[in-house]
């Protein structure tokens, strides 16, 4: 697959990894990006300097999404890609974490990808053609030692986005699910209790994040990784996690120390 004249929605497009997609998928001529962002006014600026169009979308109210997926069907007469990208570091922490801030961000970091998928593939699959990107996180597949929340949801984001490739190739749709370790935006640059903010170390830029999802997309492989070292250390967890778990447990301690908590 290519983004070449294809029609495409990112959400979470207004700032870092889903700005850097929206700006390479237009530089590799993408017919038409739908930019759809809870920040409006950044998605609008970056839909401008890709002759866009921003949308106000909420990723975690259903009635959002479905709408937004009914006004880019009824404008373009069709959906060719969607980066379903938008999603949140939540808190740090576990048992003292709210029940409220865990719905929020399982709302945010997993049911919003129900939403857009129940939305637009009924129209994929007449069409018998369509892709659809999770945007999950290396800790789905490995963890985040402080973060319980962040850990679960992302663990089931990749959950989602395999039973989803699973289920619907044989309609058409190219399923694939993005697992970046840092990344240099928001999410783990902002604030200095922030949580995610020991993954600025090894963290890439969005842009360089954004072309491991282009060259992934040629190859229409499953699992993208921008950081090639997670597929190493896929591979010594799952040889022995209580070796694993034990190094976590001294990753979770060497931060919290340096950072005094
Ligand atoms: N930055 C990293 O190191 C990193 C690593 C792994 C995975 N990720 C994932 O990448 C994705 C993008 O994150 P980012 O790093 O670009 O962070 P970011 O904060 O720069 O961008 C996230 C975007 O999502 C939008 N958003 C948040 N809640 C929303 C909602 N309810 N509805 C619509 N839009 C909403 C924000 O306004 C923002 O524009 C997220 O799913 C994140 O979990 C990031």
């Amino acid at each position: 697959m290519n983004v070449k004249d294809k029609i495409i929605l990112v959400t979470g497009g207004a700032n870092g990894i889903g700005r850097a997609l929206c700006e390479r998928f237009h530089a590799d001529g993408a017919a038409k990006i739908y930019v759809a962002d809870i920040d409006f006014e950044n998605a609008e600026r970056v839909a401008v300097s890709i002759s866009g169009k921003a949308f106000r979308l909420d990723v975690s109210d259903e009635a959002n999404c479905k709408l937004i997926i009914a006004e880019i069907l009824n404008e373009s007469g069709r959906i060719d890609f969607i980066a379903s990208n938008a999603g949140i570091g939540g808190a740090q922490g576990s048992l003292e974490v709210e029940n409220e801030v865990w719905q929020k961000i399982y709302e945010i970091n997993v049911l919003s990808h129900v939403y857009l998928a129940r939305a637009a593939f009924p129209s994929m699959i007449e069409r018998g053609a369509g892709a659809f990107l999770i945007t999950a996180s290396a800790a789905g597949l490995l963890t985040h030692p402080l973060a319980a929340p962040y850990a679960a949801t992302k663990h089931a984001a990749v959950a989602l986005a395999e039973n989803l490739a699973i289920e619907f190739a044989e309609k058409g749709i190219y399923v694939s699910c993005l697992c970046p370790q840092g990344v240099k935006t928001d999410l783990i640059m902002g604030g200095e209790n922030n949580p995610n903010g020991f993954l600025t170390v090894d963290a890439i830029s969005a842009e360089e994040c954004a072309d491991a999802v282009i060259k992934a997309l040629e190859k229409e492989t499953f699992l993208i990784l921008p950081h090639p070292e997670v597929a190493e250390y896929i591979v010594k967890k799952a040889e022995n996690r209580d070796r694993w778990l034990h190094s976590l447990r001294k990753i979770r301690a060497a931060v919290l120390n340096s950072k005094n908590i």
